[in-house]
C-alpha cells in the first residue's frame, strides 16, 4: 500500500490536531539518546571489518597545480603499505548533494590547498599516516591563483530591481548605507569525515557520516560508474554535519575506490585539519546595505548587494539575499549578488547558507536607522513589516515575525526607547542590549516513508533519512505515534541506509516538515485501511493506546491486523502550496552583553529568542535546535573565522584549538519561545523548518547590544576586541 501527495494546495485539516494519543509536540527524551551519551551508539569511523585496511588522504600544499609525478616507490616498501591510490576520480571536488544537476568531474588540476590528491593504504593507521606523510610528490602551476574575492574577477547576479533606490535614497528623511564584512565559516561538525568501503565484487557498501543518502548514493554511483543499485550506504548517527555532509567528499570515493582495486574493507577518517582544509566553506562576504525611510519611519528604500565567493566552475553562491528579498518593506528595491572566482576551498552549503550571514547586517542596518529616527528599534521593525512579498506580491502562508518581536520582548524584559549608548555600566565592563528579526525562507523535497503496524501493538518507521543531532528519530515517533494511537516508546524507528524508502535527507531545515510528512501520509494510509476493515469512516476512527474506538464499539489494534503486519509506503512532494505563498520561518533575538572597556572583550551575558516555526513536532528537540543555533550566533558574532594566508592561501586555523566556537564559556543561559502556529502551506504537518532558523540573525542582535553597551558600531564580523576597541568612542 502507499499513499502520494503532491502538495498543491495548503491542507487546512490540521489532522494531526484532530488525533487522541497526546504525543504530538510533546517533551520528549530523545530515543537514542542514552546510547549516544554513553557512547555505544557507533559512528561512521568506529565501524570496523574483518581484514580492514586503513586509508590516509594526502593533500595538496599548492592552491593551484598538476601533479607532474607520484613517486608511489618512495613509499610501497615502507611496513605495511599496501598501495598508493591517486586515481583522479578522488580529486574531484566535494559534491553538494545536488546529484543529477551536474555529473561527476574527475579532475588532475589541483584549484585548492588541502585538496586530496592520493590515499596510502596500510595494514594500520600508523602506518597509512607516516607513509602518507613521506610520499614524494612533484607539481608543476597551472597559472594565476587569485586568492582576494576583492581583487578578483566576478559574475554578478542581480536578483531584484524595483523601483529607483537611489532616487529613494536622495529624497528620504532619513538614510544609512553602511557596508558590513563577515568572515568564512566552517561547518565545525564534532565528528569527522570518515568511511569504511567493503566491495564484494557487485555491491559497494559504505558506512559514512552523509547528510542525504538518496542524493549522496547517486553521487558515489555516479563518481565510481556504478549503478545505484550496487551503492549502499549506512549512516545511522551523524555527529553534526551543518552543510559539510550533504553531498560525498573525497573520504567516501576514495575509500571506496581502494576498496574495489584492492579487494578488502578500507576505512579513511579524515583529520582535523585535513576536514578543516578540504571540506566546504561559508564564504566571506561584503554587504552593503541602504535603507531610505520617511520621518516616521516607513521604508521607502531598501537595497542589500554582496560580494561572495567560490572556485571557477562553481555554481553555489552564499545566497545572502534570501530573506531580504521579503522581510521589509520599501517600494524601491535594489538586491544584488555578485561571485568573485578564488582558490579557496569549495564555498557551499555551512549551517543556514545566506541568512546566517545576510539577516544580520540588515538588521544592524535596522538598528542605526532607529536611533536616527529616535524610535524604539522595535517599534520600527513592527512598522515595515510588508502585508506581503514586497517584489513577487505572495502572501505570506503565515508569520509570527510581530508576535515574536513583542513576546520575546516581555520575557526578555526589553525597555522600550531609543538608543543611547553607555546607559550602564559596571565596573570596567559596559552593559548593553539588542534586538534584530530572524527569518529563514522554508523548504520541503520529496521524501518516502514506510510505516508498518505489527501485531505486537509496536510500529516501524523506515526511511533512509538521517538524524544529524536534529532529533529525527524523536519526531518520527511522536508523528506515527500520534497518527497510529501509539506511545513512541512503541515506535522503532530506523534510519540512515539506503535499503529503506529514500527520504529527504537533513539539510535546509526541511527534513522534519518533508520526512514527517511522508510518515504522516503512510499512517493515514494505515487508518484509512483500518477503517475499511471496520467497516467505517476513517474520520469516525479513533486510534488511542493501541484501540481502535468509534461510535459504538472498540477493539485491539491487534485484532484488527489478525496476526500480520500492516504496511504503507507514504510519499510526499512538494507542489504549488509553497510557490504560491512566501513561506518563512520567523522569529525574533534579543541579547544582553557585556563590553570590557579598557580591552573591548565581549561576553554574551544572555539571550532570549522567540520563533514561529509552524507545528512544533517535539517540544524538546525543537528547542534544542534554537538553543544551537542562538549558541551559533554568539560564534558568529565574536569568534569565527576561516584565516587564509593571503601569500600562499592555505588556511591557518585549521582546528578547534584556533578555529574558535563558541564553548561553554562562551554561552550563558539562553531562553526559547516557541509560539504556537500552523502553517498549512508549509507541509500536511502544518510545520515549517526550524533547524537553521536560530542562526539567522542573532549575531546582529549581539552586534546592537555591542552598540548599546559602548558606543562601539562594528562592521566587521566576528566582532574581536581589537575592532571593538578601534571603534569604542574615547570614554
Ligand atoms: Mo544545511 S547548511 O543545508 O545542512
Amino acid at each position: 500500500m502507499s499513499v502520494h501527495l503532491k502538495q498543491d494546495k495548503p491542507d487546512t485539516r490540521n489532522v494531526l490536531d484532530t488525533m487522541a494519543q497526546g504525543v504530538i509536540g510533546a517533551d520528549l527524551p530523545r530515543p537514542e539518546g542514552l546510547i549516544k551519551v554513553t557512547g555505544t551508539a557507533i559512528y561512521a569511523a568506529e565501524y570496523r571489518a574483518d581484514g580492514m585496511l586503513e586509508g590516509v588522504l594526502v593533500t595538496a600544499p599548492v592552491v593551484r597545480g598538476e601533479i607532474a609525478s607520484i613517486n608511489e616507490a618512495s613509499v610501497l616498501g615502507m611496513p605495511g603499505v599496501r598501495a598508493v591510490i591517486s586515481d583522479k576520480r578522488m580529486t574531484g571536488r566535494p559534491a553538494q548533494g545536488t546529484a543529477g544537476e551536474a555529473p561527476f568531474q574527475p579532475a588532475r588540476e589541483v584549484c585548492y590547498w588541502g585538496q586530496p590528491v592520493a590515499l596510502v593504504v596500510a595494514e594500520t593507521f600508523e602506518q597509512a599516516r607516516d607513509a602518507a606523510k613521506r610520499l614524494a610528490l612533484d607539481w608543476h602551476g597551472t597559472g594565476d591563483a587569485p586568492l582576494d574575492p576583492e581583487a578578483a574577477e566576478t559574475e554578478k547576479d542581480e536578483s531584484t530591481r524595483k523601483g529607483d533606490l537611489a532616487h529613494a535614497m536622495a529624497e528620504a528623511a532619513h538614510t544609512v548605507d553602511v557596508t558590513i564584512t563577515t568572515e568564512g565559516h566552517a561547518s565545525a561538525a564534532m565528528e569527522p569525515h570518515a568511511a569504511l568501503a567493503q566491495w564484494d565484487g557487485r555491491t559497494l557498501t559504505v558506512h559514512a557520516s552523509l547528510q542525504m543518502l538518496k542524493y549522496n548514493r547517486a553521487e558515489l554511483a555516479d563518481s565510481l560508474k556504478l549503478e545505484e543499485e550496487q551503492v549502499r550506504l549506512v549512516s545511522p548517527y551523524v555527529g553534526g554535519g551543518f552543510g559539510s555532509k550533504l553531498g560525498i567528499s573525497q573520504e567516501v570515493v576514495a575509500a571506496s575506490l581502494a576498496a574495489m582495486q584492492l579487494g578488502r574493507p578500507v576505512r579513511v577518517v579524515m583529520s582535523r585539519q585535513q576536514v578543516f582544509q578540504t571540506i566546504m566553506r561559508r564564504s566571506e562576504t561584503r554587504q552593503r546595505i541602504r535603507l531610505a525611510a520617511d520621518a516616521e519611519g516607513r521604508l521607502t528604500g531598501f537595497g542589500h548587494e554582496a560580494l561572495v565567493s567560490n572556485l571557477p566552475g562553481e555554481d553555489f553562491a552564499e545566497p545572502v539575499l534570501q530573506s531580504s528579498q521579503f522581510l521589509y518593506g520599501g517600494d524601491n528595491r535594489l538586491l544584488k549578488l555578485d561571485l568573485a572566482r578564488i582558490h579557496r576551498m569549495t564555498a557551499g552549503s555551512v549551517r543556514a547558507p545566506g541568512e546566517a550571514v545576510g539577516v544580520q547586517t540588515v538588521e544592524q542596518a535596522m538598528d542605526i536607522l532607529a536611533e536616527k529616527l529616535g524610535m524604539d528599534p522595535i517599534a520600527l521593525r513592527l512598522r515595515n513589516l510588508p502585508d506581503a512579498h514586497p517584489a513577487k506580491g505572495t502572501p505570506f502562508s503565515s508569520r509570527k515575525l510581530a508576535e515574536c518581536l513583542e513576546e520575546g520582548a516581555k520575557a526578555f524584559g526589553w525597555e522600550p526607547r531609543p538608543r543611547a549608548p553607555r546607559h550602564t555600566r559596571e565596573g570596567e565592563w559596559w552593559i548593553g542590549t539588542g534586538v534584530a528579526s530572524a527569518a529563514r525562507v522554508h523548504a520541503v523535497v520529496e521524501a518516502k516513508a514506510r510505516v508498518t503496524l505489527r501485531p505486537d501493538r509496536t510500529a516501524l518507521v523506515e526511511t533512509d533519512m538521517t538524524d544529524i543531532g536534529t532529533g529525527t528519530y524523536t519526531i518520527l515517533g511522536q508523528i506515527a505515534g500520534e497518527m497510529l494511537g501509539l506511545m513512541p516508546d512503541d515506535i522503532d524507528v530506523r534510519l540512515g541506509d539506503t535499503d529503506f524508502p529514500p527520504g529527504s535527507g537533513s539539510g535546509g531545515s526541511w527534513g522534519a516538515p518533508s520526512c514527517g510528512s511522508a510518515v504522516f501520509l503512510a499512517c493515514e494510509g494505515l487508518r484509512k485501511d483500518i477503517a475499511r476493515r471496520l467497516d467505517i469512516g476513517t474520520d469516525d476512527l479513533t486510534l488511542k493506546d493501541g484501540l481502535a474506538r468509534w461510535d459504538g464499539g472498540e477493539t485491539a489494534l491487534a485484532d484488527i491486523l489478525g496476526g500480520e503486519p500492516l504496511d504503507c509506503i507514504g510519499h510526499f512532494e512538494p507542489g504549488s502550496s509553497i510557490e504560491d505563498a512566501t513561506v518563512s520561518s520567523f522569529g525574533a533575538f534579543f541579547a544582553e552583553v557585556a563590553v570590557n572597556r579598557w580591552t573591548g572583550e565581549t561576553r554574551v551575558r544572555r539571550m532570549t529568542g522567540a520563533f514561529g516555526i509552524g507545528r512544533v513536532l517535539s517540544a524538546r528537540t525543537a528547542r534544542s535546535q534554537c538553543l544551537g543555533g542562538m549558541t551559533w550566533c554568539i560564534g558568529n558574532a565574536l569568534t569565527e573565522s576561516l584565516m587564509f594566508d593571503p601569500v600562499d592561501g592555505h588556511l591557518a586555523n585549521c582546528d578547534l584549538a584556533e578555529y574558535h566556537v563558541p564553548v561553554h564559556r562562551d554561552v550563558p543561559a539562553l531562553e526559547v519561545l516557541l509560539l504556537e502556529e500552523r502553517d498549512a502551506a508549509a507541509s500536511p504537518i502544518q510545520a515549517k523548518g526550524v533547524g537553521e532558523l536560530g542562526l539567522c540573525g542573532g549575531a546582529g542582535a549581539i552586534a546592537n547590544a555591542i552598540y548599546d553597551a559602548c558606543g562601539a558600531r562594528v562592521f566587521a564580523y566576528p566582532m574581536t576586541p581589537d575592532r571593538v576597541i578601534a571603534a569604542m568612542p574615547d570614554i
